[in-house]
């Protein structure tokens, strides 16, 4: 199956959408279409990805007007009988293409207090409120996901797994 890809293409000093068609397959992601473009029909199209995982952030753009990850977007979940737009995020000064300017994250990255756990017998981690905030956390883990990644590491939605650390994180 064919579809359209209406991608954005210009820099800091204007651009336009670009068409180009490409073939699409069971599984694929956008940022897969976008690498057959790039392979394909246009070697000097800008974008930016890392992990391929959704969890650098690296390939966020606006797919359809939203702003995704395209390396965790399904093309199954978009409607392929219409053109899918794919254009820089507008949150941040368009370099090239698809790549913007997000040197302001690193500076306010450099900002954040690095994160220091309380001890795990704190007075506060006993309290009923603590308890409180457990459950939620824990409600809400479930809903969102069946596992969930907590400083790095996947924890399954079980009260069991969760200790205080799961629950600092959230803050
Ligand atoms: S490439 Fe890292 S989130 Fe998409």
């Amino acid at each position: 199956m064919n579809a359209i890809f209406k991608i954005w293409r210009g820099d800091a000093k204007g651009g336009d959408f670009r068409d180009y068609t490409t073939e699409v397959a069971e599984g694929m992601v956008v940022l897969d279409a976008i690498h057959d473009i790039q392979r394909a029909q246009a070697p000097d199209l800008a974008c930016r990805w890392n992990c391929k995982a959704g969890k650098c952030g690296s390939c966020s753009a606006e797919v359809n007007g939203m702003p995704k990850l395209m390396c965790m977007t399904r093309l199954s979940e978009l409607p392929l009988e219409k053109p899918v737009t794919v254009e820089p995020m507008k949150a941040f000064p368009v370099l090239k293409d698809l790549v913007t300017d997000v040197s302001w994250n690193f500076r306010v990255k450099k900002k954040i207090k690095k994160f220091k756990p309380r001890a795990p017998d704190a007075p506060e981690a006993k309290s009923p409120e603590h308890a409180q905030q457990l459950e939620i956390y824990v409600a809400a883990a479930r809903a969102m996901f069946p596992g969930t990644l907590v400083e790095g590491q996947l924890v399954y939605a079980e009260p069991e797994n969760l200790d205080d650390r799961a629950l600092h994180s959230q803050r």
